[in-house]
């Protein structure tokens, strides 16, 4: 069956029997098939379950979230009787429910007898709720109904993930819950927990009690507190897999245990960083506390991280040397190959699968069983799955990048080129300064390569969007993954031809709605971090941060600038930057409604003439708080601009109504501020450079530039 981009369907389709208009369907992601009949099913209260095929508590919780849900979404009292018939099938139990063979296909039909939801196994059922939860409408008149809908839907990755970095951060277990009620929505199916770094150790250890005491710092999950969580994600067809970094990113472990670094004595600071390879103390170490998280965690799959161990980590350690010499190891990267292998031979007979980042083939020598965690490039899922390693795809997923919806969604996991630092900024980034140099090795370039092979495919299991957590805090982690992780779900779910950005931004605008009815706290947030910078006054500063977002590539860490110069800086977390949204979704759909009008829409003229009135009078508010507040008047400058281009786009709306060009003054205008808000963005647009280029007012981007520009364009400016 074709696929059918919902939400340009039924848009003004009526009822024949007086049902009144059918909704407009909006599914993120898309499923494989959608067919619409026309008409509504009324919903008037709790729906009523019946059941057929396999039933389990897991089950009965699901639906039973599901009526909560309803309420929620569209205010239908659920104690109220009266709602329509949802009969659900679920074609089998599946043993392997929390595994990569999950049945995971279901079926979805709303007729005007009501839903049946026909599922190959539980996690089918989840996942057919989910869509459910996404027809539901709440019309004009505040009644609710599901539009008349056949849907056949199944994953096209069976990984689909989110990677959350709680050594830099520590995010709560009520935050993690969230994020994964968010996951469920969006059908994304595994949550990697980043849990141990230089910066902290995260969970309660029985067997080394000081890697929590001592190297928690205060925040950790107790042993309780994980059951409870993977308990919670299991019930949503979540699965949670593990990460602890070893053997580089180990500070914290060699802050509770000083006798596991490399280099004891002190030589490189980097080798505090390193465990000790060389050491049995080191593998007993390893071998003892990955069993006993092994235990906490039932998923198969183990991550044992991998990456960036520092050249110079084991640089003169005559315990290393006597092991290289020993073994007959010649390479810092053959010495990481010994160290993965023993780890590798106990957690396989503790039958887990372990996961490592992208930099533990860099021998070729790991057993074929690892799977590997592409990450800097995306050649470097071609080199894995070439070497016959099933592999997760992350380059260019960073979520804590702050890059649009856009930059990820159009990467696709199987594509062996798309992300990395392209050759030519690689010499340019080197000549920066000599501590960046020696991170522009070439595993972070990017070349050109074949696409890959039927086989090669056939071992990308799927996508994961990392958000690692040196910017981001528990208050913003929502606003940090959400709403762009639901494009990505969709990138890692739908078939690869869905790829329209401007249809997926429609619909990610109504998904985001959708989260925040289901709990999401993005926008509570804002409106919390604004109303701490301009108490009382905060509501100009919620029409500004609509119009802006932070500036990209880790360029607001104000610590790394410091660093390089050789100093220290605290950084603050609370700012305008840190309470923009990162691809604010009320930017775009003024960009959708301006490039429209460019194109010759003359009657979304009057509705861009309302929002440069907004931009301007907010402005002048903006204006008159800054006095007061120190956190505004670094903004002033970007609302100044804003204010500019609505003078500009007033002009460019008043040229295209008289069908006469921009005058010469005018066009000048909108080039310099138009041009000036380009450059800012083009400063941080590339990581590492990003370090370097000149940093916009306040780190904060103007969204609404692409817009302005068109309109301006349009009317000969
Ligand atoms: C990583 O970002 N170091 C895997």
């Amino acid at each position: 069956m074709p696929i059918r981009p919902a939400a340009l369907a039924a848009a003004c389709a009526f009822a024949l029997l007086g049902a009144g208009p059918a909704a407009a369907v909006s599914l993120t992601p898309l499923p494989q098939s959608v067919t619409e009949h026309e008409g509504v099913l009324p919903v008037a209260g709790r729906f009523v379950v019946t059941w057929t095929g396999c039933r389990e508590p897991m089950l009965d919780r699901a639906a039973e979230r599901f009526q909560r849900d309803l309420a929620r979404l569209t205010g239908v009292e659920t104690f109220a009787a009266g709602g329509p018939a949802l009969e659900i099938t679920c074609a089998a139990a599946d043993p392997g429910a929390l595994t990569l063979e999950a049945r995971e296909a279901y079926r979805l039909q709303v007729s005007p007898r009501g839903v049946a939801l026909q599922a190959d196994g539980p996690v089918g059922v989840l996942r057919g709720l989910a869509t459910l939860r996404q027809l539901l409408e709440t019309g004009p008149d505040g009644s609710a109904s599901l539009p008349l809908v056949a849907i056949d839907d199944a994953p096209r990755f069976p990984w689909r993930g989110v990677m959350i970095d709680t050594a830099r951060h520590f995010m709560s277990v009520e935050t993690i819950k969230r994020q994964i009620d968010a996951m469920e929505q969006v059908k994304l199916n595994v949550l990697h927990l980043h849990l141990s770094d230089n910066e902290a150790f995260r969970v309660e250890s029985r067997r080394y009690p000081r890697l929590h005491e001592v190297a928690g710092h205060g925040q950790f999950y107790t042993q309780g507190q994980i059951r409870e969580l993977v308990a919670y994600a299991a019930d949503r067809g979540v699965r949670v897999a593990p990460e602890f970094d070893v053997p580089g990113h180990a500070r914290a472990m060699t802050l509770a245990y000083p006798q596991l670094a490399s280099n004891p004595a002190g030589a490189p600071a980097a080798g505090l960083q390193v465990l000790n390879p060389a050491s049995d103390e080191t593998y007993r170490f390893v071998e003892r506390l990955f069993d006993e998280m092994a235990g906490l965690f039932p998923d198969a799959y183990f991550h044992i991280g991998g990456d960036e161990v520092p050249d110079d980590a084991w640089a003169g350690d005559p315990q290393v040397e006597a092991l290289m010499k020993a073994e007959g190891l010649k390479t810092k990267a053959e010495v990481e190959a010994h160290f993965h292998r023993r780890i590798h031979q106990a957690l396989t007979r503790r039958g887990k699968i372990v996961v490592g980042w992208e930099e533990v083939i860099d021998t070729g020598t790991l057993p074929r069983d690892v799977v590997v965690h592409a990450w800097r490039t995306s050649n470097a899922t071609a080199r894995a799955t070439a070497l016959g390693h099933k592999t997760i795809v992350s380059a260019g997923y960073y979520l804590d990048l702050l890059n649009t919806a856009a930059f990820s969604y159009r990467l696709d996991p199987l594509d062996t080129s798309a992300a990395g630092m392209p050759p030519k900024d690689a010499e340019a980034a080197r000549k920066l300064h000599p501590l960046v140099a020696r991170f522009v090795t070439d595993g972070v370039i990017v070349q050109p390569m074949a696409p890959l092979s039927p086989e090669q495919e056939a071992l990308v299991l799927g996508g994961e969007a990392p958000v690692w957590a040196e910017l981001i805090t528990d208050e913003i982690l929502d606003s940090r993954l959400w709403p762009r992780a639901a494009a990505l779900a969709e990138r890692f779910w739908s078939p690869r031809e869905v790829r329209d950005e401007g249809d997926m931004y429609a619909r990610l605008a109504v998904q985001q709605d959708r989260l925040r009815r289901l709990g999401l706290q993005d926008l509570a947030t804002r409106a919390r971090m604004a109303s701490r910078l301009a108490p009382g006054a905060s509501e100009p500063l919620l029409v500004l941060l609509d119009l802006v977002g932070p500036a990209r590539n880790m360029a607001h860490d104000q610590r790394v600038p410091a660093l390089l110069r050789g100093e220290k800086f605290v950084q603050n977390f609370n700012g305008l930057a840190d309470a923009a949204p990162v691809d604010s979704l009320v930017a775009r759909a003024f960009v959708a409604r301006a490039e429209h009008v460019a194109a010759g829409d003359a009657e979304g003229r009057a509705a861009l003439r309302g929002d440069f009135e907004v931009w301007a009078a907010n402005h002048r508010r903006v204006a008159a708080l800054a006095a007061d507040h120190p956190a505004v008047r670094d903004a002033l400058p970007v609302s100044a601009d804003i204010a500019e281009m609505a003078a500009v786009g007033l002009a460019a709306l008043d040229a295209l109504e008289v069908g006469k060009p921009l005058a010469p003054d005018l066009a000048a205008r909108a080039k310099t501020v138009l041009d000036r808000a380009d450059a800012f963005e083009a400063a941080s647009a590339r990581p590492i450079f990003s370090f370097f280029g000149q940093r916009p007012p306040a780190d904060l981007i103007i969204m609404v530039t692409p817009g302005v520009r068109a309109l301006v364009q349009a009317a000969g400016g």
